[in-house]
């Protein structure tokens, strides 16, 4: 007999029973202080919108050196990691799971966001474009390489964020290999031209992130740890000469791991000029991975039931859905129409447009 999956089930990721299909995207939305402190109004927010199977939160710097934007939280200082304990038992006592997406920003980032450090990447190659700072937008600056012994404190900074997540018990964790970040920097050959064991080939470009993966997993079973994977994206000036072999190389490493879950975002930036790029990302890389695959980028309740009845996915996350609709499983369950979305909102550092949005949800979720 084939089992229908649906949206609305619950289903195990992991050891992780969820209460339904759906999950929440993680979203940076700076209401963290200065200091990187997880804050009350952050405790609010993510309680609102426990009723998802599965909450991923905001990207969570590693370290003082990982930061890429304003007041953004941390897990690696005491009163950081004591604030998260707030918003996981929140989370908790709704009934809910979520995941932390550790993150580093390596080159997205600024000397001034980073107390007068240069940020640091695989090589020195410039983004395009600019980064809000406390001074207003400044162009980004040539980042700094990081040599071996560097990148090896990173991997422990990593493990030793995890190792804080699972303190305050978060469900599990979330690796942001996606989006032009530095684990992102290291696999794409845009943005990584070393020649060292962490450069050149398909291999020692993916070495970082399966060494971060495997330090972590020393800590924390490995069915509790997801990765997070862009291999369409253009975001933050990135790109590969050929990302179908490193993207499918790296997943076919991917499934002999048996991690929590595969997350990858659609090409949501597609362009013809950019023909090396899949533009169905689901389709074209959810068959080549054996382990649960959580699918991400402008689907709708429609889109989501479709993704996963013909098995390209299990799970589907929702991020701007998410920000306006905290009852975000009952109005897809009952096809009720969703709230405006208030973009300006999105980092205005406030409660409004963060934990303001209505909802409308009934105890019969
Ligand atoms: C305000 C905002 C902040 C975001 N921050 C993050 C982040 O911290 N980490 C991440 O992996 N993706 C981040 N994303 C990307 C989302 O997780 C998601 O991939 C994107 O919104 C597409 O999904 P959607 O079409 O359902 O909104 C962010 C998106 C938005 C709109």
């Amino acid at each position: 007999m084939v089992l229908k999956k649906s949206l609305f089930e619950e289903a195990l990721l992991g050891d992780t029973l969820l209460k339904n299909r759906v999950v929440m995207a993680p979203m940076t939305r700076s209401r963290a202080t200065e200091d990187g402190l997880p804050t009350d109004m952050m405790v609010e927010y993510y309680s609102q919108r426990s009723t998802s199977g599965l909450i991923i939160t905001e990207a969570v710097n590693v370290s003082p050196m990982g930061v890429g934007y304003l007041n953004t939280p941390g897990i690696y200082s005491t009163a950081q990691i004591e604030q998260w304990s707030r918003i996981t038992d929140a989370v908790h006592a709704n009934g809910g799971k979520i995941f932390i997406q550790l993150f580093h920003a390596g080159r997205i980032s600024h000397p001034s966001i980073i107390k007068g450090n240069t940020p640091v990447a695989p090589s020195p190659v410039r983004p395009e474009g600019k980064v809000l700072t406390s001074d207003g937008m400044k162009e980004f600056i040539t980042p700094r390489k990081l040599n071996i012994e560097e990148i090896h404190e990173i991997i422990l900074e990593f493990k030793n964020a995890a190792l804080n997540a699972k303190m305050v018990n978060f469900d599990g964790v979330e690796i942001h290999a996606a989006n032009g970040y530095l684990i992102d920097q290291f696999l794409v050959d845009k943005t990584n031209k070393r020649t060292d064991e962490y450069g050149g080939s398909v291999e020692n470009r993916c070495r970082l992130l399966n060494e971060i993966i495997e330090e972590i997993s020393l800590e924390i079973p490995i069915h509790k740890i997801g990765v997070r994977l862009s291999p369409s994206g253009v975001f933050n000036d990135m790109g590969d000469s050929n990302p179908k072999i490193l993207f499918s190389s790296l997943i076919e490493e991917l499934n002999r791991k048996n991690l929590a879950y595969l997350h990858l975002i659609e090409a949501m930036t597609y362009s013809n000029k950019q023909p090396q790029l899949v533009k169905n990302v689901g389709e074209f890389y959810g068959p080549l991975y054996r382990g649960n695959r959580i699918l991400n980028g402008e689907y709708n309740k429609e889109s989501a039931m479709d993704a996963i009845r013909t098995n390209r996915c299990e799970f589907i996350s929702f991020g701007r859905d998410y920000i306006s609709n905290p009852d975000l499983v009952y109005r897809l369950k009952h096809n009720e129409g969703l709230n405006e979305l208030r973009m300006d909102k999105f980092y205005a550092g406030g409660e409004e447009g963060y934990v303001d949005y209505p909802s409308i949800e009934k105890l019969d979720v």
